[in-house]
């Protein structure tokens, strides 16, 4: 049908006669001559109908005046050296003299046209038209040539690809499973994978060595720029391995892979931090290394001023006073200040009291009536706070007040502009085993309940579970978590304690994962793995803040595709098939 492709025509073609097909991205009718902007995957050329003295080339003039928006074209014509040079586009030097101009498939008019910047329900109903815009197919290319040098960076290192079911059993990563009713087995159930984590273990124990996938994990749970119902795993697995085994080979790859997709030299070492390490300086497990600001521990300065709400969580055990001094931040306005204690109350924070100092050096502070001059001058100064700063303080438990206090930098980082440019990666390790549910009373794993403790004995775990280590890592990428893994645990016994430890009881266990704990007793090597969110590097990778950016066809926040309209109901008859009955949906 076509000789070339439209956004490849230059001036090496300057003579020669090409067939080009595309929708038409403007026209312009100018009377006596119409230009065309010609549009492909690869881009844009311009092609002009000029007039002429033929009768035939008026024929055409007329089809050419009659393009509009979308119209599907196939143009024939003679590339020359084009007047008004178009610095902005890659063929903008040439032009295409059209000679034959055929209508393929006439556009109606449309929902929305790529130039225009529509809301987001809108592009995401019309995707098909959303995603021939120049900008979505860019980010889509970043997105396959991910994929692309992923698979041949593990395919040359012998890594084995293999794929693990989509109709399979429960697998906690800790969100809700999507179930499948089993047709052919009346009231039971497939659960989608939320991840392949037990099928990739099993695979090392099955002989396989270096295990790869890049597998689509499913997880019924809130959905935000970041997260989607289904989403792609660049999932790993290795035999006879510690730690810095898959993290430095898998460092390696994101370092080779950055620069060969994106152009991006990282860190040449990723820098390590504990995960308390992470929470006490950034209040975050994903700290966003960008911003220079820093938390800084300040219970021993506060403990014993006259404000209960300071004095309580300095003097105890499990509590934190956090400040965050932010450079040039006493210009912040009191409906400012109000902002970021809102922002901070989203994230648990009961207040969050501050210190203005402004250029004479004067305090402003609604906390200062708790101190002696010398007192809060001494606190000030501990965090480094000098004229123009404004201090930030947050008290209470310690986990919260990191939260809250990690979500107040982030904010000031970004309006102050104190994120750099460039790209920050990090390790996170030593996370904690085990998190405590208040609601429902028990312990809940922090990476997931296969993950091996730091300790080998089960005595010792039983003993300490409240601060007990992990062996799981997180990668982070500017303040992204982009993956996560951990060395498992290998022996049936110690992952018999800790599912008793996380409230899974022996016959539960047996129900749910029997399978897994036979296959740890046969002789199952040591091994770990980790794995990588496709959608989450490729949004960076592509400088979109939303995962949606890089997936042909997301879901919206409230789970729904807009294109096609799932979920939907179904007819009674599928339903009885599968033996299901609908509940009435619940009144409101
Ligand atoms: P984890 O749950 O940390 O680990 O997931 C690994 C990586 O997948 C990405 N990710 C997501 N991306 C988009 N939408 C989501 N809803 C979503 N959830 C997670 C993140 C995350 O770092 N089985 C373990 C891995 C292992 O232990 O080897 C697992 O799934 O980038
Ligand atoms: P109050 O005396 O309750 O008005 O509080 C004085 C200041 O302390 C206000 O600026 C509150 O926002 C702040 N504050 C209250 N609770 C906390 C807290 N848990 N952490 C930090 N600041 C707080």
């Amino acid at each position: 049908m076509r000789t070339h492709f439209c956004g490849l025509i230059d001036d090496t073609l300057i003579g020669q006669t090409v067939t080009l097909c595309g929708w038409a991205d403007v026209a312009r009718d100018m009377g006596q001559i119409v230009f065309i902007d010609l549009r492909d995957h690869e881009g844009i050329v311009q092609a002009v109908a000029e007039p002429a003295d033929a009768a035939g080339n008026a024929a055409m003039l007329a089809v050419a005046a009659s393009v509009g928006y979308e119209d599907c074209l196939r143009i024939t014509g003679t590339v020359r050296r084009r007047q008004n040079v178009n610095p902005k586009i890659r063929t903008g030097q040439v032009e295409v003299v059209a000679e034959t101009i055929e209508v393929l498939n006439k556009a109606e008019p449309l929902p929305f046209h790529h130039h225009e910047n529509p809301g987001e329900d809108i592009r995401l109903k019309y995707r098909y038209l959303d995603l021939r815009s120049p900008d979505m197919q860019r980010k889509m290319r970043i997105r396959t040539r991910l994929v692309s040098a992923l698979r041949h960076w593990l395919d040359a290192r012998s890594f084995q690809d293999i794929e693990t079911p989509i109709l399979t059993k429960a697998t906690p990563e800790g969100a809700r499973d999507f179930l499948v009713p089993a047709r052919m087995h009346p009231g039971e159930f497939y659960a989608l994978p939320q991840s392949p984590q037990l099928f990739k273990q099993i695979l090392m124990m099955a002989g396989f060595d270096r295990y790869y996938q890049i597998a689509r994990c499913f997880r019924d749970e809130a959905l935000r720029a970041d997260r989607q119902l289904e989403f792609t795993q660049l999932d790993m697995e290795f035999a006879w391995v510690a730690e810095r085994d898959v993290q430095d080979t898998v460092e390696a790859m994101v370092r080779d892979v950055f620069h060969e997709v994106a152009g991006v030299t990282l860190a040449a070492e990723f820098p390590r931090l504990t995960w308390a390490e992470a929470m006490r300086r950034y209040g975050s497990d994903k700290p966003d290394l960008r911003i220079a600001l820093e938390l800084v521990d300040v219970a021993d300065l506060v403990k014993d001023c006259e404000f209960a709400v300071f004095t309580a969580a300095a003097n105890d055990a499990g509590g934190r006073v956090a400040a965050l001094r932010i450079p040039g931040g006493a210009a912040l306005s009191r409906k400012q200040i109000d902002d970021y204690a809102a922002h901070a109350a989203k994230f648990g924070a009961k207040g969050l009291a501050y210190a203005k100092l402004d250029d004479s050096g004067a305090v402003n502070s609604p906390i200062a009536k708790f101190f002696s001059a010398e007192a809060l001058a001494a606190l000030l100064a501990h965090v480094g706070a000098g004229k123009g700063d404004i201090v930030f303080f947050g008290a209470g438990a310690y986990n919260k007040v990191s939260d809250f206090m990690g979500a107040v930098r982030l904010k000031a980082g970004k309006e102050f502009n104190l994120v750099r440019d460039g790209w920050a990666p990090l390790w996170v390790t030593d996370f904690p085993m085990f998190d405590w549910d208040e609601e429902e009373s028990r312990y809940v794993a922090l990476h997931h309940p296969f993950t091996a403790p730091a300790v080998d004995n089960i005595e010792d775990l039983r003993a300490n579970a409240k601060t007990a280590v992990s062996r799981g890592y997180d990668m982070v990428l500017n303040g992204n978590e982009i993956g996560g893994g951990s060395i498992r645990i290998h022996n049936s016994a110690m992952q018999s304690a800790v599912f008793e430890l996380l409230g899974i009881g022996a016959e539960e266990a047996e129900g749910k994962f029997g399978f897994l704990l036979d296959a740890l007793k046969y002789g199952a090597p040591p091994h770990g793995g980790i794995a990588f969110g496709i959608d989450r590097i490729a949004a960076l990778m592509a400088g979109t803040e939303s995962i949606r950016d890089v997936i042909a066809f997301p879901k919206t926040t409230t789970a729904q595709c807009l294109m096609t309209g799932a979920p939907s109901e179904v007819p009674e008859k599928q339903l009885t098939e599968v033996h299901v009955q609908v509940r009435p949906k619940a009144a409101g």
